[in-house]
């Protein structure tokens, strides 16, 4: 089956007991044994849920590998894949995560004696040169957030194998319509499934997938004894959103590419961040591993702080919240709102600067999403 044929029917065989075409949402805590321990291979709803396999079942089918686990956030799946370490590991992690991420990882897991260093992974030779005896896992994003730096995954899938260490991506922005870095040599896939593959904006959700057996215990292990699971209608509405994630990734790439060419062009824009632009440093490479762009879009306006607020304010269709990947079209202000988390030194040196907007192009008509954004340029 193609990516858009297992969307849609992986793991969802019509229900065995009435025929319902779409699963049933599940809304069970515990299951009934006809004996003790003789039961339908389902105990508690922590442990595992049908509604909750089914979308297992089809994340791992979509990232053409055999395991997935669904969990409760993106954070959850990221805590928990951290599970995998003792105290004394070193992870080495790109150094424009999410802030969430890099706020879990500085804030609960250094307490717990593991310890993290950043690197600039769009160079891959940083990430060799900061590898020890204790680094036990490399954690990257590819494209980063919001920088939208690609990190070359073939490159650091060898270093990882080399080292023995392993390599972790979180995959929210490209999603494996996009890019399937497993096939490229990743070990593990974290996703927050709140974005693009929920996609409605309606649904906090996360996900890990792997086809490395062990490590697939030791995660469904700790997905039970963490307990950091997603709730059967939760998982309905991932499902639900899996079905179109084909359709919307085309027109989301076709919108932004359209809004890309529109702000590479105005006046009041300084640069443009985007991994499908000729331009971007990293094109070539983008192209090489990924078989679409994305959606997620940054760029630094001519102005300040105030004007960048006063550009924000003015947007009507682009809603100004944390967030992206859903239908409708966000824009937010990464230094205050999502990467708030990251030491002001940090965002500095990264480049996250008062004048920095980042937008996640719905799937609106694009001309009006044009229109709002021209609205908003009336104001700097
Ligand atoms: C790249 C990335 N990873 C992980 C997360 C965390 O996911 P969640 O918000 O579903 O916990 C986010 C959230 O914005 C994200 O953008």
């Amino acid at each position: 089956m193609k990516f858009e044929t297992k969307a849609i029917h992986v793991g969802q065989e019509p229900d065995p007991s009435t025929g319902a075409i779409i699963v049933p949402i599940y809304q069970t805590s515990t299951y009934v044994q006809k004996s003790p321990g003789v039961h339908k291979g389902y105990e508690y709803s922590r442990t595992d849920n049908p509604t909750r396999k089914a979308l297992q079942d089809c994340l791992a089918s979509l990232e053409e590998r055999k395991y997935g686990l669904a969990f409760g956030s993106g954070m959850a799946a990221i805590a928990t894949v951290l599970t995998l370490l003792k105290s004394g590991d070193q992870i080495i992690a790109s150094d424009d995560l999410y802030g969430g991420t890099y706020r879990v990882f500085e804030r609960v897991y250094r307490d717990y004696g593991l310890d993290f260093v950043y690197v600039d992974a769009s160079d891959s030779r940083n990430i060799e040169k900061a590898i020890t005896r204790k680094t036990k896992m490399i954690w990257v994003e590819t494209p980063t957030n919001p920088l939208l730096k690609i990190v070359d995954l073939r490159g650091v899938a060898k270093i990882a194998r080399k080292h023995k260490a392993i390599l972790v991506v979180d995959n929210t922005f490209s999603t494996p319509y996009f890019q399937k870095p497993l096939l490229l040599g990743a070990d593990i896939v974290v996703h927050s499934t709140t974005k693009y593959l929920g996609g409605h904006s309606d649904v906090v959700g996360g996900a890990a997938i792997t086809s490395n057996k062990r490590i697939y215990e030791r995660l469904k292990f700790s997905q039970n004894a963490v307990g950091g699971v997603p709730g059967p209608l939760d998982c309905f509405l991932v499902l639900r959103g899996l079905k179109t994630l084909a359709v919307r990734m085309e027109q989301h790439e076709k919108n932004a590419h359209r809004i890309v060419r529109f702000l590479a062009n105005h006046p009041k824009v300084k640069k443009v961040l985007y991994p499908g632009l000729p331009s971007h440093p990293q094109y070539r490479l983008a192209k090489r591993q990924m078989t679409g762009f994305g959606a997620v879009i940054s760029f630094l306006l001519k102005s300040d702080l105030a004007g960048a607020k006063r550009f924000l304010r003015k947007l009507k269709l682009f809603g100004l919240a944390e967030s992206l990947g859903g239908v409708e079209s966000l824009a937010e202000h990464p230094a205050i709102m999502t990467h708030a988390s990251l030491p002001i030194e940090v965002r500095k040196k990264l480049g996250i600067t008062d004048n920095f907007i980042r937008l996640s192009v719905g799937i609106e008509n694009v001309e009006d999403l044009i229109e709002d954004l021209k609205a908003g340029f009336s104001t700097v």
